[in-house]
């Protein structure tokens, strides 16, 4: 088990997820407000969270799909991602999860 964070505004609270699930699926699970629409099938981009800078670095750079639609978003961020997109493996341990705004 791997220990994942969400962070929104005042609300600060870590979960445990299994190596493997999207971030998108961890929220699911613990009902933490992520949309995700289109179920992970990069159409919707309303899955978008943003990262740290020491954990976007750990990730693996998006594919061209995902930058696509990141090339959308109105409050597109340095460190933004869509977390229907993002693994949780060994090295992701800990890591913080930041909703954006309009959540
Ligand atoms: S859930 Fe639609 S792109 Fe992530």
């Amino acid at each position: 088990m791997l220990s994942i964070i969400f962070r929104h505004k005042n609300f600060k609270k870590s979960y445990l997820a299994n190596e493997g699930n999207t971030i998108l699926e961890v929220a699911r699970k613990y009902n933490v407000e992520i949309e995700g629409s289109c179920e992970g099938s990069l159409a919707c981009s309303t899955c978008h969270i943003l990262l740290e800078e020491k954990w976007f670095n750990k990730l693996i750079p998006a594919n061209e799909e995902e930058k696509e639609l990141l090339g959308l978003l109105p409050d597109l961020k340095k460190h933004s991602r869509l977390g229907c997109q993002i693994k949780l493996t060994k090295n992701l341990d800990g890591i913080e999860i930041i909703l954006p705004n309009n959540v």
